[in-house]
């Protein structure tokens, strides 16, 4: 199985390496672009080197790397992720602008129906983002997922939080961690 995976600058970058890790450890293919601004962000946010984060992925790509077989349609994969997800690229994918790799990534599943899985993340939401989610949301093969933490799992930790709320994620691509809880 192959899935890229996209981290952008909105905070919660460690929802994206999460998914890394969980989609290594279940042996899936992971090609992964971090937006400019979503190294900003990791370096803001944790205390994870870029070395690591790469070194997580099958392959790594830049924003501007559109020369990559990801960019065509004709290259298969099985999904894509965008964890977290910015409003800015919510608002470029809900608009069809593919001015980067993972904007680019992004037009070509949703046109080819594979599947898209975002976990947008601001708060509050405008109504300007509210109508570009549900304006992706209107496609059968996206998935919109805020990481909203799960308190009925009874979290002992924000890590606990973040694997549970990744874990489930994955699960629409089919994808069971040992972090996929439900309720009973
Ligand atoms: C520390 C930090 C936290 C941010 N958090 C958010 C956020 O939670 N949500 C969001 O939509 N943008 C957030 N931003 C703003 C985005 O980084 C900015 O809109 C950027 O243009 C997004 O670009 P990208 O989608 O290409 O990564 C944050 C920026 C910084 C520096």
């Amino acid at each position: 199985m192959r899935i890229v995976v996209g981290i952008t600058g909105s905070s919660g970058s460690i929802y994206g390496v999460t998914a890394l890790e969980l989609l290594k450890e279940a042996k899936v293919e992971t090609y992964l672009i971090v937006t400019k601004n979503g190294w900003k962000v990791i370096r803001d946010e944790t205390d994870l080197t870029e070395g690591y984060v790469r070194s997580l992925a099958f392959k790594y790509y830049n924003e501007s790397d559109f020369d990559s077989p990801l960019a065509s349609g004709s290259f298969e994969y099985d999904g894509l992720l965008i964890s977290p997800c910015s409003m800015s690229t919510v608002a470029k994918i809900a608009n069809g602008i593919s001015d980067n790799l993972l904007t680019r990534v992004a037009d070509v599943c949703i046109k080819e129906k594979r599947k898209v899985v975002l976990m947008p993340r601001e708060t509050p939401l405008s109504s300007i983002h509210l109508k570009n989610l549900l304006r992706l949301s209107t496609n059968n093969n996206v998935v919109i997922m805020p990481p909203m933490p799960p308190f009925y799992l009874k979290p002992k930790s924000i890590e606990d939080l973040v694997n549970y709320t990744t874990a489930r994620a994955l699960s629409y691509f089919g994808i069971r961690t040992r972090y996929l809880r439900s309720w009973k």
